[in-house]
């Protein structure tokens, strides 16, 4: 399951994180010295030093953001958010296709995403472009919004064609590891939720929350 958490950031953080990235302060380096050894020929993109104060200061930021969100808590069940970086591509950059690494420094990936930081007038091309059973997705949102996919899929960034695209990329170690399971366990609390707001905790609820809770310590690591 992909779902896309809409103005994660609002507009006055994203106007503020967009000027100090590209600021005389933001320094770059080749994104391939962070991707693993099978992606680091097509990776041809930029991204902010991460040992820089404004890289832990921004993606601080971004961390809170999401952690705040209850679209992202619900669905992703995050243990840890990992490995988060800014790039930056401008015309001929792009990143060819590849899988993430399943472990990384911060832990395991079960979830990508991706946060688009620039308008999407700002630049030509970009598009992430997600591989599933039934084709290829291209996915290219508004300014401050975010797409969270399984890790597990082939994706890849098609090439800019002018202008500057900027996002901000991390990974998420779930409190389950298995995307159809993230799913269901999905469903079973969007229905609970419901009903909760509708009638409180009720028989229908009781029982929903039951099979919730039994199949999150079941499948939970
Ligand atoms: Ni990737």
């Amino acid at each position: 399951m992909r779902f896309v958490l809409d103005q994660l950031l609002d507009s006055a953080v994203l106007i503020q994180l967009r000027q100090s990235l590209l600021s005389s302060e933001a320094q770059w380096r080749p994104g391939q010295e962070t991707a693993g050894w099978h992606a680091r020929h097509v990776k041809h993109n930029r991204q902010l030093e991460r040992s820089h104060p404004l890289h832990q200061r921004l993606a601080a930021q971004v961390n809170a953001a999401l952690e705040a969100h209850p679209l992202f808590q619900a669905a992703a069940l995050p243990v840890r958010i990992h490995g988060l970086l800014f790039s930056r591509s401008g015309p001929g950059e792009g990143y060819g296709r590849h899988v993430d690494n399943a472990f990384m420094a911060g832990g395991r990936a079960d979830l990508s995403f991706t946060l688009f930081l620039s308008d999407p007038h700002a630049y030509e091309g970009g598009s992430l472009l997600l591989e599933a059973p039934a084709g290829e997705e291209a996915v290219r949102l508004a300014a401050g919004s975010a797409i969270i996919y399984p890790s597990t899929l082939l994706h890849r960034v098609e090439p800019v064609q002018s202008g500057d695209r900027l996002a901000a990329v991390g990974w998420v170690q779930s409190r389950v590891r298995d995307a159809d399971h993230r799913e269901l366990l999905f469903d079973l609390d969007t229905a609970r939720r419901h009903l909760f707001e509708r009638q409180g905790n009720r028989e229908p609820f009781d029982l929903i929350s039951r099979s919730y809770t039994n199949l999150l310590r079941r499948w939970g690591d």
